[in-house]
């Protein structure tokens, strides 16, 4: 039996042994990259690297990383996908010698002391060739020379490695694959047939290209590279001669703990098992990262939510108490915690987030459940009704019952999808984009009109966490004095970002302060009033805010009692008593001398 762990040292051992040094691992939210919402593979935080700046740990390096791909979440709960998984990787930069680098390759998949993975259950592909880049060849006369048997010339589709927005650092690629020994599907079945004989295990990139800016062509980098990764719980499985990455190691054990609580054994039913298993895993790395990301309904947070309601339903078709996912939380931090300490650290952050979404979104899915019945049972009955008359009326969901899924009842369009296929039916997708940006255009215009500077989204929750902004700001001005301002804000339904000019890490003291501050004006239950000023009264009457508003033009003014009153669009709670709760979760730091406070109202 050999473990992830075990897997690790070797790979470390053996990289090492050949002159890699080894370098941290990064965080899943990519720093300063609008292109992907998480780090997808180990090259991502190396991109600058791969385009020729100096890493400070040399030209040879290697490392661990986690991963999150959401390209393949439909496919996850078969026997080899996941959303979460961790990438070993290792890297010459500034150098191709594709040659060694396949030597090196073949030696630790095959070598009695490293995998000892028999050459004849080992088939790998190389690149045909196209306009830009050139056959292969070098690639493949060394994989035969290193005696392996079964190498094939693939096109672009399947050998040539580019990040999800195909703009960056890419190349030809070769590919390993472990073959299980199964009888081929078909004459032409090969290392890219899907049909389960050949699983991917490693892949050898030649990062010798670049393509600098969306739509531009690709060009020959300066300084060629070559980046590799395996897949470490793939690799695993196929060492241990299992049929799925389910079946031993940290997934197996939180497979073996639900199938303890469950009504619905694991052997009845797996997929909802193995999601369950695999987004929460996926869910506690997003929240418990070091720049923590909570739930909500834009970028990662959505996908974020995306999971946790997934698992939710899943829990549901099994009949798992949800309370049991911390007690999931704790087994994966158990096992995670030494290689990624912020998850071991955060990890009370991470069941209190989790919680709150769960129990959320159960109160919406019994309703949301209702709702979708009431849907089908319509088209049900109009379907007879038109039968009756000769007519014919198809199996799908409207995009506008789709949007009301989405808005009044918390449900993923993803989710709806699921429930409508388990069902028979299709959704019309279209109709949902359509009904989904008519709603985005509305609260836009809505907000972009007279309130000037006001909330995207006007909910009431938005609009409470946005007079707690106002709140922490006063605070903030109390504290460090006049010269503190505003420098960015971001508020979703669930939480507000506020950045402010302060030259020192808070202290637990001062943000104990704030917290106080801002909870005793809600405990005073002050009211919240505007009025509409000509901007050179608002001046004059000491509100802050951003004035660039035109000589006569009329701005809003939010007062909250004696404690604030700024500049601003709203809207607004209207009494401090609405906001309950005020919480800081995290204060870090933005850019130099702004620090961001995320706080929540509970
Ligand atoms: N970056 C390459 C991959 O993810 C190694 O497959």
């Amino acid at each position: 039996m050999t473990t992830e762990k075990q897997l690790k040292e070797l790979w470390f051992k053996f990289f090492k042994e050949h002159g890699f040094k080894q370098i941290d691992s990064s965080s899943i939210i990519p720093e300063n990259d609008a292109t992907v919402l998480f780090t997808t593979a180990g090259m991502h935080p190396l991109v600058p690297y791969l385009i020729g700046e100096k890493h400070p740990a040399g030209n040879r390096i290697c490392d661990y990383q986690r991963c999150i791909r959401t390209t393949d979440i439909d496919n996850v709960g078969d026997n080899s996908h996941l959303t979460f998984f961790e990438m070993l990787g290792n890297w010459y930069l500034g150098a191709c010698p594709k040659d060694e680098m396949i030597r090196l390759s073949c030696e630790f998949l095959t070598s009695e002391k490293y995998l000892g993975i028999p050459k004849n259950r080992l088939a790998v592909t190389v690149f045909e060739g196209d306009e830009v880049a050139p056959r292969d060849e070098l690639s493949y006369k060394t994989w035969k020379e290193c005696g392996i048997e079964e190498v094939f010339y693939k096109g672009k589709e399947d050998n040539w490695w580019a990040l999800g927005g195909g703009v960056g650092p890419c190349g030809p690629d070769t590919e390993m694959f472990y073959d299980t020994g199964k009888p081929k599907c078909s004459k032409d079945c090969s290392p890219s047939c899907d049909c389960g004989k050949y699983i991917e295990i490693w892949n050898d990139v030649f990062m010798q290209y670049v393509v600098e800016k969306e739509g531009e062509k690709v060009r020959l980098l300066s300084k060629p590279n070559i980046d590799t990764g395996m897949g470490l719980e793939r690799t695993v499985m196929i060492l241990n001669g299992e049929k799925s990455i389910y079946d031993f190691g940290i997934l197996h054990k939180v497979i073996e703990f639900i199938d303890s609580k469950a009504k619905v054994k694991y052997a009845e039913n797996m997929r909802p098992y193995r999601i369950i298993a695999d987004h929460l895993r996926s869910s506690m790395f997003i929240l418990g990262d070091e720049k923590g990301v909570v739930p909500s309904n834009v970028g990662q947070g959505y996908v974020l939510r995306r999971f946790i309601r997934r698992a939710v339903n899943c829990a549901r078709t099994i009949s798992l108490d949800v309370k049991y996912f911390m007690d999931i939380i704790d087994i994966y931090t158990a096992h995670h915690g030494e290689d990624y300490p912020d998850i071991k650290k955060n990890n009370q952050f991470v069941k209190d987030e989790l919680s709150k979404e769960v129990e959320k979104f159960s109160k919406a899915i019994e309703e949301g459940h209702k709702e979708f019945e009431k849907v089908i049972s319509g088209i049900e009955r109009h379907k007879e009704f038109a039968k009756a008359s000769g007519q014919e009326v198809a199996s799908e969901l409207s995009g506008k019952a789709c949007f009301r899924l989405y808005d009044t009842f918390g449900f993923p369009f993803e989710l709806t999808k699921e429930l409508a296929a388990e069902r028979g039916y299709t959704v019309d997708e279209e109709g949902f984009n359509k009904a989904f940006a008519e709603h985005q255009e509305k609260s836009r215009t809505a907000s972009a009109g007279t309130f000037k500077g006001g909330l995207a989204d006007t909910s009431n929750e938005s609009a409470r966490l946005h007079t707690a902004t106002h709140l922490l700001m006063a605070g903030l001005r109390k504290m460090f004095g006049p010269q503190v301002m505003q420098k960015g804000s971001n508020i979703t339904p669930e939480r507000l970002r506020l950045d402010f000019n302060v030259d020192h890490k808070l202290t637990e003291e001062e943000i104990k302060k704030l917290e106080e501050f801002v909870n005793d004006a809600i405990s005073q239950a002050v009211p919240v009033t505007f009025e509409e000023l000509p901007i050179e009264e608002a001046k004059k009457s000491g509100a802050v805010g951003v004035f660039e508003s035109k000589y006569g033009e009329k701005v809003k003014v939010y007062t909250i009692g004696s404690i604030s009153k700024e500049i601003c669009g709203g809207p607004h709670a209207k009494n401090t008593a609405d906001l309950h709760h005020f919480k800081i979760l995290k204060e870090e730091s933005s850019s130099a001398g702004i620090r961001r406070i995320k706080a929540i109202l509970d």
